[in-house]
């Protein structure tokens, strides 16, 4: 899979993909990701990103020169499944989205600033608007984050199979049961007997109500 993502802090996004899982996928072949800096494709002489909105009022807006240079350029180059804006107005993002967005080829995810983006972006560019809860960050960018690594470790190869994703919480609509390691008693607690009694039937039962137990108290919204 491929992902290319625009912004203006290029920076604020190089930590996330360099350790552990994100890395691990990027060595493997499963993910080419890019960092384009809109700024580089701005034509005016300043290099400016932004400008002041029209009719008035606090905070600049995103300009659509820029982002539409990069957007052009990259679609000239191979066909995209989606391009993605985050913003906290966007749909809400859920496992199912993605699930969805883990079979997609190739997608460019536009992470937005100040007080967002040109609404000509939205309304010409972008198939898709997703936020990453109902609270607002200070950009896109950990926004898109978020979005990458929810994606890549369900490609197929990119977990080993200890780590994975099938038995995810959300991913049969339960939360994930309790997990205990070593070692079976400390200070007093105890592992549940059951997990240590060696009868994989029980203690596939026993993780199927605790889950269930765990979705009705925290999640029950899910149970619907
Ligand atoms: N940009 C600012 N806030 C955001 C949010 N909650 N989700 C996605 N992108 C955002």
């Amino acid at each position: 899979m491929r992902i290319d993502i625009l912004t203006i802090l290029p920076d604020l996004l190089q930590g996330p993909f360099s350790d552990s899982i994100m890395k691990r996928a990027q060595e493997k072949g499963h993910l080419e990701l890019f960092i384009h800096n809109i700024r580089d494709y701005s034509s005016s002489k300043q290099k400016n990103v932004d400008d002041y909105q029209y009719g008035g009022g606090a905070g600049m807006v995103m300009s659509i020169q820029p982002i539409a240079d990069v957007i052009e350029k990259l679609s000239s180059e191979r066909e995209y499944d989606e391009i993605i804006y985050m913003t906290p107005d966007g749909e809400l993002l859920e496992q199912s989205t993605c699930n969805d967005l883990s079979l997609k080829g190739n997608i460019i995810i536009l992470c937005g600033h100040y007080k967002g983006v040109d609404d000509r972006i939205r309304q010409h560019l972008i198939t898709k608007e997703i936020s990453i809860g109902s609270y607002v960050l200070s950009g896109g960018e950990l926004g898109a984050a978020v979005l990458v690594d929810s994606i890549v470790r369900l490609i197929p190869g990119v977990l080993n199979d200890e780590t994975s994703a099938l038995t995810d919480s959300f991913q049969d609509n339960l939360l994930s049961p309790p997990v205990y390691t070593r070692p079976p008693e400390y200070n007093g607690w105890k592992v549940p007997e059951v997990l240590l009694s060696g009868n994989f039937k029980k203690i596939e039962q026993w993780r199927e109500e605790k889950a269930l137990e765990r979705t009705q108290e925290r999640r029950p919204d899910l149970l619907k």
